[in-house]
């Protein structure tokens, strides 16, 4: 076991009721070193969620191994070390914005842990006018900024996110990648991203894994070489067009590795 990458291998979950021959993820092989920025991109139903659910310690795998820079991942969730912005947020409806924001802050200090203020966290995403309004009064892609503000303030060493922007307009979209950019140079962290946009999953990644379905399986690794700090101007590079390309290509061959002809239900 190394402490300066996440490993897993190995990695077989069947749901129960599920059938065993078919399982979420069959034997999934990963590795993220420390301070990488690795996006997992693959069909619906491939198994990613369910992966970041297994690195968080929120899911147990039916076989295989999983470590965290050396520790289990139900130890790193314990320690406050891992943040995760599930695909749906999960605020509390009894908080307002800013305490549901401030809520893993005040859990950290009495850890003894630096917390970011609450504040700042709002402003960057630019909820600074609905700090006291409750989740039921935001839209859904409001309540995703308020969940992705939320994860920022634990610092973790590890950041699992699961389609975090997704909800979001284009234009929020973006400069929230750029956010997230400089957030994460600046905090050292690790971060596992799920996404469905191969152009976010260039423009953010050192490494880019293109999963297969039915059974959840790693296709295939791909490394992104674009120069860092990245900016707006990124989206300019031929490079990265190159790399979108050998991505949609990857996928491409995922897709029709991975689904069967009785998956495909008419519409
Ligand atoms: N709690 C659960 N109980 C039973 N089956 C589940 C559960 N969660 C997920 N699954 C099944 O496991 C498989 C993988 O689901 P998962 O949510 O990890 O996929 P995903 O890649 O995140 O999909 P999407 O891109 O649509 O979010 C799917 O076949 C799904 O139906
Ligand atoms: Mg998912």
């Amino acid at each position: 076991m190394s402490d300066d990458r996440i490993e897993v291998r190995g990695l077989t979950k069947t749901y129960e009721g599920g059938d065993p021959a078919r399982p979420a993820l069959d034997r999934v092989d990963l590795d993220v070193p420390r301070r990488h920025f690795v996006s997992l991109i693959g069909p619906s139903g491939c198994g990613k969620s369910t992966l970041l659910r297994v690195l968080a310690g929120l899911e147990r795998p039916d076989a295989g191994r999983v470590a965290v820079f050396g520790s289990t991942p139900e130890r790193m969730c314990a320690a406050k070390a891992v943040g995760l912005v599930p695909q749906t947020p999960a605020l509390l409806p009894w908080l307002n914005v800013r305490r549901n924001v401030a809520l893993p802050s005040r859990v950290n200090r009495r850890a003894g842990n630096a917390a970011g203020d609450p504040d700042e966290l709002l402003s960057m995403v630019g909820l600074e006018d609905v700090a006291r309004k409750y989740p039921h009064q935001l839209s859904g892609g409001m309540q995703q900024r308020v969940a992705i503000a939320r994860a920022f303030g634990i610092r973790p060493d590890v950041l699992l996110m699961d389609e975090p922007f997704s909800a979001l307009d284009e234009f929020t979209r973006e400069a929230l990648q750029l956010h997230l950019l400089r957030l994460w140079e600046h905090m050292s962290t690790t971060v596992v991203f799920v996404t469905h946009s191969v152009r976010e999953a260039v423009t953010l990644s050192d490494e880019i894994v293109v999963m297969s379905a039915r059974p959840g399986r790693v296709h295939e690794v791909l490394p992104v070489d674009l120069p860092r700090p990245r900016g707006s101007g990124v989206t300019a590079d031929p490079r990265l067009h190159r790399v979108e390309d050998r991505v949609r290509a990857s996928l491409q061959v995922a897709w029709e590795s991975g689904a069967a002809p009785d998956d495909l239900v008419p519409l």
